[in-house]
């Protein structure tokens, strides 16, 4: 990857605030930089939202909504139709762009276009799929008759980790179902959202429908919007921790809420796994996206009869990840997205092993530039240690040990979480049994991992409420109006 490349992607992504149709500089005149997390260097400085540009932004979505709403199905579809074509067309900038900001290496990044451009094409189809319903009521008199419509408009919080995938899995429902928007979009990643604007602009979308403010002043610029009688939903994608503030916040104006929150996802590895599919799962379930994913599996739970060869094998495979910066093409791990997160990564690692466990990988923070952290495998580590509790968010596994099924279970449900879960057997019964018996809102089976734009993507517990992706993902953006008919044989029955 040349730097005239990068430098010629960078100059052609806009960096104002985007609102009511017009990209503008934020009104204080304010911007930030975008970081390299790999070379520690400014990629670029980007409009910083105020309170009043949120305002604004908002004002402007709400002026859009009714004719919003109106527009055919159809013409929405399309709109979602030309921006999948065009995303998949421009796979190469999209992917450099998110390599850049956050790190990934540029085949996984380019994995992510796909996925996230996924979403606009799952939605394109749903868009003309939405449905109500008409009924004679039980005892033969009335009839029910139910309207679907849209929540209105609606503010999206999403994160830096799929800074397309995110956006996509929420903006392309709102838009098929008649929502105007605002987005805010992580300070550490807003280029990708930005041009993902400029392609839904070209795609044909309308003014006010999407308005784009990125900041570095979430709280004060977003705080206000959700107290707004005009805002009718919330959907965030990021921590627990902030998402109980949100929806605490939420609770003045009754918004309907979405909340992708933490997860804490237990791998477990049955005796009698397929121990070759389980490693590959393994590696995929902890090192996609370099471990920086709510999905990510921050638990091994591994039998004891199989504990050793899974652990051997697994760590090789672990140790043949190659850190560099996400344009180099023999990179596999990229750097973590800030030093605030390794500085997380370490702490955990530090007390897992004060606690007792052993290091057979990694564990070992390089020198800088960049926020780079090793793969790195733990093993005999103590169930009370503070790394199988906090979701790690980088590449480290701690591996500790079951003896029965149950266990397994009592063991994987052990905490408040319940996002996603990964188990590997080869007995169908016990499958089953996991289904029902594990708290969780997405379950791998034989699978390490389970996203797909066509599936429900949400967790149960403190991971969060509601769903992202699939039918479920557009009934989030709808509202049930529900019109009493009177019978209309009435006259002839008196
Ligand atoms: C996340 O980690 O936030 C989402 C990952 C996914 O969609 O697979």
């Amino acid at each position: 990857m040349t730097a005239d490349r990068e430098n010629e992607l960078l100059a052609s992504i806009p960096t104002g605030l985007y609102i009511d149709g017009a990209w503008r500089p934020a009104s204080t005149g304010a911007e930030f930089d975008v970081i390299d997390p790999a070379t520690e260097r400014v990629l670029a400085r980007v409009a910083d939202a105020s309170p009043a540009d949120g305002e604004a932004a908002l004002a402007a979505a709400h002026a859009a909504q009714r004719d919003w709403a109106r527009t055919a199905p159809r013409a929405r579809a399309e709109i979602l139709r030309r921006a999948f074509e065009s995303v998949t067309e421009r796979v190469d900038d999209f992917a450099l762009a998110m390599t850049l900001e956050m790190g990934k290496p540029l085949a996984e990044a380019r994995g992510e276009v796909a996925y996230g451009a996924e979403f606009l094409r799952w939605f394109s189809e749903e868009a003309s799929r939405i449905s109500g319903r008409f009924a004679t009521a039980p005892d033969g008199a009335n009839r029910l008759m139910v309207v679907r419509r849209p929540v209105g408009p609606s503010l999206f919080i999403t994160p830096w980790n799929f800074p397309l995938a995110m956006a996509t899995r929420k903006i392309a429902p709102a838009i098929a179902a008649g929502c105007t928007m605002v987005l805010k979009p992580a300070a550490l990643t807003p280029l990708t959202a930005l041009l993902l604007t400029s392609v839904l602009e070209d795609a044909g979308l309308p003014r006010g429908v999407l308005n784009v403010i990125p900041t570095t002043r979430a709280g004060a610029v977003t705080g206000p919007l959700i107290k707004d009688s005009r805002l009718r939903k919330l959907s965030f994608t990021g921590s627990t921790e902030v998402g109980r503030r949100l929806i605490a916040d939420s609770a003045d104006q009754v918004l309907r809420v979405s909340m992708e929150l933490g997860g804490n996802a237990p791998f477990i590895v049955f005796e009698d796994a397929d121990l070759d599919a389980a490693v590959d799962g393994a590696v995929l379930a902890k090192m996609r996206n370099g471990g920086e994913a709510c999905v990510a599996a921050n638990r091994f739970l591994v039998h004891t009869e199989v504990v050793d060869e899974f652990t051997e094998r697994f760590t090789e495979r672990m140790r043949s990840f190659t850190p560099a910066r996400g344009t180099e093409p023999d990179s596999t791990i990229g750097p973590m997205v800030d030093a605030a997160t390794c500085d997380k990564i370490e702490s955990l690692v530090a007390g897992a092993v004060e606690g007792g466990a052993a290091v057979a990988l990694g564990g070992v923070r390089p020198d800088g530039p960049g926020y780079f952290y090793p793969p790195t495998v733990l093993t005999g580590v103590p169930h009370d240690a503070r790394i199988l509790d906090e979701e790690i968010f980088g590449p480290v596994a701690p591996i500790t040990t079951f003896a029965t099924e149950e266990e397994a279970i009592r063991r994987a449900n052990a905490t408040p979480f319940g996002l996603v879960a990964f188990a590997y057997t080869q007995d169908l019964n016990r499958a089953l049994r996991l289904a029902e018996e594990l708290e969780t809102g997405m379950l791998g089976i034989n699978a390490g991992v389970v996203s797909n734009p066509a599936a429900p993507f949400g967790g149960v517990k403190q991971s969060g409420l509601g769903r992202e992706g699939g039918f479920e993902g557009i009934e989030e953006f709808l509202e049930a109006t529900y019109v009493g008919i009177a019978d209309p044989f009435a006259a002839n029955r008196s």
